[in-house]
Order: structure tokens, then C-alpha cells, then sequence
């Protein structure tokens, strides 16, 4: 989720780009850069690390041209540098990217051919290039543009700046964010309007295929096979902090509704519909040593554990390779069984997490095989592994783990599927049902979040109740561990979650009307027992809030509320059956007023033991 900017007009660029920059810094960032006209040429200035290092780079220097595009980078292929860092510049051609080109490779290769010389890991470079191919052989500016976005697949926002064309920004979108900002005289483009605000708040908000050439006259906007294109403008009220967020009034919530496109962008250039296939780039055991892997560790702490918990589940189920789960406190302690059979999958968000980065270690001092899920390109974590599968969820703000989670388990269960369709356990017509379930998930997951309306009106009902208990068996037993979790982080009430089966032996003494039990009950083979539970609750006065798919009367009659999702394959539920118990939580907490952005005593990245 990289931060773009661009400027047009008779002020500053830089100081109009690097305005924007600060502006977008919530978005994450490794590195930064602009890209300037100055006496006809394109300069462009990079730096790794902190807008400061770019703003030491730039001090003193002044460009004469009045266009301008800038960027800050999180990044998604290739590491943190100097040279990934965008504004990536050949030929004529200046580019800053936001999104994924996933036939980056093949591009690359054929491009090589051509003598082209690579100076960067990313795969933005590919896009300056190829346009600048195209200008070599004598197609006009904007011809190469359009010509080199119909060989791309992939997501993308892109500014392009062209030598000779000094008085023009390029501007295209394809699922990735991208606005073009109308002032008098000016104009600017941006991931997010918060990075131009402070100069105008009327706004055309570019739509997937959509490419703008914007020159002193205005934008012009045409689609990839340049028919023109109207686009009405937008005035945006929102105060600057609101934009940031989206609109929405806290990065939390706006993090639950990009779900369903965090689980799009994990799973995307990774699976092949047609084929069955899962292809997965950075695993180092496809074609050596994966059959020398007799047993599979997960290891997490906090959220990320709950993810390792299905992880486990799943690998099971589908690959047929024992897997077992640990804390990464606990596991770097018990001086765990390891050897070269052993792949240790280390799960975390930030990729920093001392107890995970412990484990890692441990796990490859006694000769194991290490590979990370992770959502930060280039962390420590990554970096002890031999192998990544990255999450591709954009920076996590909120304290309280959500888009992450779910991008988590995307990644989970592509890697148990790889692995159980190489040991032959699954065959490739039920890889393609799983595969096609899987693609199925982001629009469902949006489905579910459309409700958050009616999850609001319940959590005002039970906003006063001060213990909780989440219930669920199989792979929704980590899914009621996962909602306890939210809705103790931000909002400070009791919660905590059991496997509906072992609530006889002991939480059962707890239940009464004023302890409410949410009970996770998909149609699954557990679903019958636990029915059993739900009526034993009943029976002591309990009051339930029950999660079930579709329109379930036999729930429905038994319980006081009940969230239905829709009908999946039981072991995608949990992408579903987690979004309502998120908005739960959100909802509770924000009716109780806390901070939910930065619970009291919790932090984003637990970097100590
Ligand atoms: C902290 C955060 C949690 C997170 C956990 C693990 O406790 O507050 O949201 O799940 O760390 O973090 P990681 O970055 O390793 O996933």
C-alpha cells in the first residue's frame, strides 16, 4: 500500500510533493522519492528510510519545471533501498506504482532480451521500461502508455512523467486506489485525497481501466482502448484526519472493510483457476526437500497465533502432515523437537515480534526448515527464514489485529493446499473446488460486512455486560479465542474463548443471564454437538448470541440473537464467521468510548520479550 502524489501547476512540485508525502505517511512507508523536471529532463531523488533521509537529499536543490510525481513505498516486491525505491526512471520515462504486477517476470525476461538493463528487485520497473520501449520505437507518449498497460495483468495506480512532454501527468488505475484533485489552475494526483486537502477538495476518483493525461488544460480521461471517458467530480467534506481514515472513524473499522481485498491481493498471481494450482514464489521447498517434511510447527503470539491455530487445522486436513501450534514464548523455551523433517512456519503481521523472531531462531539451530507468513516486506522475521510467503494486506494501523488475520489465513490455506496436492492427498479436480472456493471468499466477505449495520444494533443491546464467553468447536474454536481477543483489546471487557466441548469442565459454572455466550456454529461436522451446547447454556439461563450460516431455524429458535453469514466450504468459514465478531467488539468499544486505535497498554509490535 504505497503512498502516491502528483502536482501540475504554476507552484512548487516539491514542496507540493513533499507536503503530500508527509500527509500519506500513515499508509506505511520504507523508502520515498519524486521524480522532477528541471531544464527540460526528468531528476529523480530516492532514499531509503524516513521522508527526513529524502528531505537531507534534496536540500538546497531547485527544479524548474512545474510537474512533478512522488512516492512512498511499502513494499511488496523486492526489499527496502535506494534502488527499489520509487520513482523508478529508464529512458524517458519516470513511473511511481502502487499495487502488483503479477506477469512482472515473464515481462522482465522478454524486455532483458531486448537489452534492457534491470536496476531495481521491483516490479514497477517493468511498466517504465516497457512504455519506454514502446517511445523507442516511434509510438507517441500516450499511445506507449496505453499499449504498455494492455500487456500488464495485475493492480495498479501509477504517475508517469515523459521527457518531451513537460506540461503532462499520467495518471491510471486498476484496482488499486487513485484520485486525480482539480484546483485553479492546478491539479494533483493522489492515493488518498488526505495528501491534497489542504489545496482542494473537489476530487475525480479514477475507476478500475481508467487513464488520465492531465496538461494545464485540465485531465483528459480515456479507458485502455482510448475511448474518452466523463467523470463527474467529487467535493469532499470530510476533515483531513477523516480522509485519512477513509471516512471511517477509525483505522480499525476501515481495516475490517479492506478485508476482503486484503485476501484478493494474498492470494493473487498465486493460484491458477484453470489448472488447480498454487504457485507459491518464495516457498524454498517445491521442488527440494519438501518430501524430507514429516511434521509442521506453527508458531505466533496474539492474533497471529489464532491464525496459526487454523493454519494447523487446515494443514492437517488437507495435507495430511501432522501439524502442531505453539506461542512463540512457550515454544523457544521447551527445547522443542526439531531436526531436518521439521518446517517451522513463523506467522506474524510485523515480522518483528521477539518471542516469533526467537523461535525462528531456535528452530534453525537445531537444523529445521524455516519459513515466515508475514505482512512486512524485508522484517527481521523474514529475513531468519528460508522462505516467505508475504501477506499482501497494506500497513495495519489499528492495534487490534483484523485485515492482517484474515490475509493470514488466506496464506494458510494456500500453503496447505500446495502441500497436500504434492504429497497427492487432494486431487486436482478438488484443488480446483478449493481453489474456486477460495476465490469465491472476498465477495462473500463483503456480503457479510454489508450487515455491519445490524451487528451495531446489537452491540448497543450488550454494550453493558461485562463478561463474555466465545464458544466453537474445530477450526472455530480459534475463531471464538480470536473474537474474545478483540473484544477484550479494545473494549476492556471479560472475555474469554473455549472449545464448545470443554465448557462442561468449568466454564459452565460461570453461566448465568448476565454473562453472555457467543456461540460460533457454522454447518460443519461439529455442528450437531454443538446444538448440545447451545441448549445446555439455554438450560442455565444463558443468554446466546449465535453465529450460523444462512437462515438456520434450528438456531434461530433456540437462541437470543443470531449473525448468519453465508454457506461456505466448512473450512473457509473462518473467513467469514470472523468479520461479525470483529464489528462485535468494534461496536461494544466504540460505544463505550475507548481508544480503539491504540488500546491502553497494548502495542502494535511487541519487539521485547
Ligand atoms: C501484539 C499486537 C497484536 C498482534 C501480536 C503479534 O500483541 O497487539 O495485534 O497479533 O502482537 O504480532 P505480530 O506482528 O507478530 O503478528
Amino acid at each position: 500500500m504505497c503512498g502516491i502524489v502528483g502536482y501540475l501547476g504554476p507552484r512548487s512540485p516539491l514542496q507540493i510533493l513533499m507536503e503530500g508525502l508527509h500527509r500519506l505517511e500513515y499508509r506505511g512507508y520504507d523508502s520515498a522519492g519524486v521524480a522532477l523536471f528541471h531544464q527540460g529532463a526528468i531528476e529523480v531523488r530516492r532514499a531509503q528510510g524516513k521522508l527526513s533521509r529524502l528531505e537531507d537529499l534534496l536540500r538546497g536543490e531547485a527544479f524548474d519545471g512545474r510537474a512533478g510525481i512522488g512516492h512512498t513505498r511499502w513494499a511488496t516486491h523486492g526489499r527496502p533501498s535506494d534502488d527499489n525505491a520509487h520513482p523508478h526512471k529508464t529512458g524517458r520515462i519516470a513511473v511511481v506504482h502502487n499495487g502488483i504486477i503479477e506477469n512482472y517476470l515473464p515481462l522482465k525476461e522478454e524486455l532483458k532480451a531486448k537489452g534492457r538493463v534491470f536496476t531495481s528487485g521491483t516490479d514497477t520497473e517493468v511498466i517504465a521500461h516497457l512504455i519506454d520501449e514502446f517511445l523507442q520505437q516511434g509510438v507517441p507518449f500516450r499511445e506507449a502508455v496505453k499499449e504498455a498497460l494492455n500487456k500488464i495483468r495485475g493492480s495498479y495506480a501509477l504517475g508517469i512523467l515523459c521527457e518531451g512532454e513537460p506540461q503532462t501527468v499520467a495518471a491510471a488505475r486498476k484496482e488499486s486506489p487513485l484520485v486525480i484533485g482539480l484546483g485553479d489552475g492546478e491539479f494533483f494526483i493522489a492515493s488518498d485525497t488526505p495528501a491534497v486537502l489542504n489545496y482542494t477538495r473537489d476530487f475525480i476518483f479514477l475507476e478500475d481501466g481508467d487513464i488520465a493525461f492531465i496538461t494545464p488544460q485540465g485531465p483528459q480521461l480515456e479507458d485502455l482502448s482510448g475511448r474518452s471517458l466523463a467523470r463527474e467530480p467529487q467535493r469532499i467534506h470530510w476533515s483531513p484526519l477523516m480522509a485519512e481514515r477513509g471516512g471511517y472513524k477509525h483505522f480499525m473499522l476501515k481495516e475490517i472493510h479492506e478485508q476482503p481485498a486484503a485476501v484478493i491481493n494474498t492470494i493473487r498471481g498465486r493460484i491458477t483457476e484453470e489448472e488447480g494450482e498454487v504457485i507459491l514464489e518464495d516457498f524454498p521447498y517445491q521442488r527440494k526437500g519438501l518430501e524430507e517434511i514429516k511434521r509442521v510447527f506453527l508458531v505466533a503470539c496474539g492474533t497471529s497465533w489464532h491464525a496459526a491455530l487454523v493454519g494447523a487445522y487446515l494443514t492437517e486436513r488437507l495435507s495430511r502432515i501432522p501439524a502442531e501450534v505453539d506461542i512463540g514464548s512457550e515454544f523457544r523455551y521447551r527445547d522443542p523437537l526439531i531436526d531436518e523433517g521439521t518446517l517451522l512456519v513463523a506467522i506474524s503481521q510485523s515480522g518483528e515480534t521477539a518471542d516469533t523472531l526467537a523461535a525462528t531462531r531456535e528452530a534453525r539451530r537445531k537444523g529445521g526448515k524455516t519459513l515466515s507468513i508475514c505482512n512486512v516486506l524485508g522484517s527481521s522475521i523474514t529475513r531468519e527464514t528460508e522462505g516467505v510467503i508475504y501477506t499482501h494486506a497494506g500497513p495495519e494501523i489499528g492495534v487490534a489485529s483484523t485485515k492482517a488475520f484474515t490475509s493470514q489465513m488466506a496464506a494458510l490455506f494456500l500453503l496447505a493446499l500446495h502441500l497436500g496436492r504434492a504429497r497427492k492427498i487432494i486431487t486436482q479436480e478438488e484443488m480446483r473446488g478449493y481453489i474456486q472456493g477460495l476465490v469465491e471468499i472476498p465477495g462473500l466477505m463483503k456480503r457479510v460486512l454489508e450487515g455491519a449495520g445490524e451487528i451495531e444494533r446489537l452491540a448497543r443491546k450488550y454494550v453493558h455486560f461485562q463478561d463474555f464467553l466465545y464458544l466453537g468447536r474445530g477450526v472455530s474454536y480459534p475463531i471464538a479465542l480470536e473474537g474474545a481477543l478483540k473484544l477484550k483489546e479494545i473494549s476492556y471487557i471479560h472475555a474469554e474463548g473455549y472449545p464448545a466441548g470443554e465448557m462442561k469442565h468449568g466454564p459452565i459454572a460461570l453461566i448465568d443471564e448476565d454473562m453472555p455466550v457467543v456461540v460460533v456454529a457454522p454447518k460443519d461436522h461439529t455442528y450437531e454437538k454443538v446444538l448440545g451446547n447451545i441448549e445446555e447454556v439455554k438450560a442455565r439461563d444463558g443468554r446466546i448470541i449465535a453465529l450460523a450460516t444462512d437462515y438456520d431455524p434450528m438456531i434461530a429458535a433456540k437462541v437470543d440473537e443470531v449473525i448468519s453469514v453465508p454457506t461456505v466450504h466448512p473450512l473457509l468459514s473462518p473467513f467469514l464467521t470472523t468479520l461479525p465478531l470483529q464489528l462485535l467488539a468494534y461496536y461494544i468499544a466504540d460505544f463505550r468510548g475507548t481508544d480503539i486505535d491504540q488500546p491502553r497498554n497494548l502495542a502494535k509490535s511487541v519487539t521485547v520479550e
